[in-house]
């Protein structure tokens, strides 16, 4: 048996180890956090997080091989290898502010598991951190005077929020990175061993540690790239009556361009791609590579650009006030199947209605809570209802800006019916359909596509 800890519970650790967990029942995993509300309810029926099946390999491994602590020193202690899964958010002060990761939770793990380590372990950077962390991180432990050895590995995750389970179980790749020195690569292959209790072997790739952190970098800033290109796309669709869907589709037939990644929207969001983006902006500025630096700051740029854009177009649609209209919003997380919230393009459209004086309702199946706390400041000026019928009664519009699927089953009709005429809907999300909702009477504006609106010479 092998003790496995992982240090942070949030939306990766506490995801990541019950799958691992459900594979290896040999290993016994311990995921630990200072939060104590978090642990509480990681271990009640009420999880933290809503990730679709997530409850079910839970409710199997808990007990069993999978526990949950905030007695971090003692696990620390009992491990022989610990992920870290802490939060590396972007820094807001000092040197690198708006940039650069915040680094200081992850430092303070190196230190906790130095201080109470009484034998040699494994340390795996599972959160996403700029390239060449490992080495401060080996500075850290190594620097100890018990003669103690640490190696420390990569193994970025690539898990995407919504999809956590199955991307676990199915991963089109594992990746881990370590040092070419014989323990280095002894410690890489226990980590191999370990994932291939489920996942190929072809599919995990080993390289060296730099290789690592930097991929994962690389493959976010990727990602947001097409949809950033797609989107700029769909603001030249808007003026010229190209349709955004035909044009994607034309050019994701070539394979060398692929299949996804193109689906134009309000805009990309979550806690992680512009996050990890202005990191590797940062670390080329630093690493004295300007041109590059800019061309990857422009995907956060044309992402800015695009939710300010869909605001505006709502402003400028409704003749060119929303001051005191109600406009319901559907949708608060950042994409569908989750609750979290964090950069949602929703709460930026939301924030861009506010400073026009709209009076906002948001509804949200699973994410309220969340949004609830984000405008906290803003409490006073947005209503949160849970049923869409009730948001869109009396409103003079509804923005979707997330793509939650029971939105392509409500009563449109209906909902219409109850709303201020002339009534709108901007679909963010290219979500519905355009041309039944202009047939039930809307005025329909949706991303990269001409207007179904009966308004166009009056506007
Ligand atoms: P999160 O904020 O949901 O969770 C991090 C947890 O770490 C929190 O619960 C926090 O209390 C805990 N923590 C912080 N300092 C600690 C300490 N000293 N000791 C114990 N616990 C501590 O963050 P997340 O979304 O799980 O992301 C974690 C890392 O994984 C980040 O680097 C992120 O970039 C990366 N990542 C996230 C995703 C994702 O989908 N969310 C996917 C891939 C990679
Ligand atoms: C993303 C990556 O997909 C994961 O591989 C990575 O591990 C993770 O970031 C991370 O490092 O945190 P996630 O942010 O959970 O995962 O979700 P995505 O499916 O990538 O969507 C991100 C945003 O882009 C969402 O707001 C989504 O609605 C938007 N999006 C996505 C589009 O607007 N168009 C698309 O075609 C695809």
């Amino acid at each position: 048996m092998t003790n496995i800890l992982c240090i942070g519970a949030g939306y990766v650790g506490g995801s990541t180890m019950p799958v691992i967990a459900s594979y290896c029942p040999e290993h016994r995993f311990v995921i630990v956090d200072i939060n104590e509300a978090r642990i509480a309810a990681w271990q009640s029926d009420q999880l933290p997080i809503y990730e679709p099946g997530l409850d079910e390999i839970v409710r199997q491994t808990r007990g069993k091989n999978v526990f949950f602590s905030t007695d971090i020193n003692r696990h620390i202690a009992e491990a022989d290898i610990i992920f870290v899964s802490v939060n590396t958010p972007t820094k807001t002060f000092g040197q690198g502010a708006g940039r650069a990761a915040d680094l200081q939770y992850w430092e303070k793990t190196a230190r906790q598991i130095l201080e109470n380590s009484t034998s040699s372990k494994i340390v795996v950077e599972k959160s996403t951190l700029p390239v060449r962390t490992a080495e401060a991180m080996e500075r850290i432990l190594n620097s100890n005077n018990k003669g103690l050895h640490f190696d420390v590995l990569s193994n970025p995750e690539f898990l995407a929020e919504g999809t956590a389970v199955r991307d676990m179980q199915k991963p089109d790749r594992v990746l881990i990175g370590g040092r070419e020195t014989e323990s280095g690569q002894k410690a890489v292959e226990q980590l191999v061993e370990m994932y291939a209790h489920w996942v190929p072997r072809d599919r995990i790739i080993t390289t060296n540690l730099w290789s690592s952190e930097l991929s994962k970098l690389v493959a976010n800033a990727f990602l947001a790239q097409r949809i950033s290109s797609i989107n700029s796309i769909s603001a030249l669709c808007e003026k010229t009556e190209a349709d955004i869907n035909e044009v994607a589709d034309a050019i994701r037939y070539d394979e060398r361009i692929g299949r996804y990644f193109l689906r134009a929207s309000v805009g990309f969001g979550g806690s992680c791609f512009k996050k990890d983006i202005l990191n590797l902006v940062y670390l080329c500025e630093h690493y004295g590579l300007p041109e590059v630096a800019k061309y990857w700051e422009q995907v956060v740029a044309m992402n800015e650009y695009q939710e300010a854009r869909f605001a505006a177009n709502m402003v400028t649609s409704m003749f060119n006030t929303v001051a005191g209209k109600r406009i319901a919003l559907f949708g608060a997380a950042f994409k569908a199947n989750t609750n979290d919230t964090r950069e949602s393009p929703a709460l930026e459209v939301c924030r861009a209605l506010l400073a026009e004086q709209a009076d906002i309702v948001i509804t949200d199946p699973y994410a309220m809570e969340n949004a609830c706390s984000d405008l906290r400041e803003l409490a006073e000026r947005v209503t949160f209802e849970i049923d869409p019928y009730i948001a869109s009664k009396n409103a003079h519009a509804i923005a979707i800006l997330t793509e939650w699927p029971q939105y392509t089953q409500l009563d449109y009709e209906k909902i219409y019916d109850s709303m201020v005429k002339p009534a709108f809907i901007f679909d963010g999300r290219n979500l519905l359909d355009h041309k039944n909702l202009y047939q039930v009477g809307f005025n329909v504006y949706p991303i990269g596509k001409p207007p179904l609106t009966r308004l166009v010479n009056m506007s």
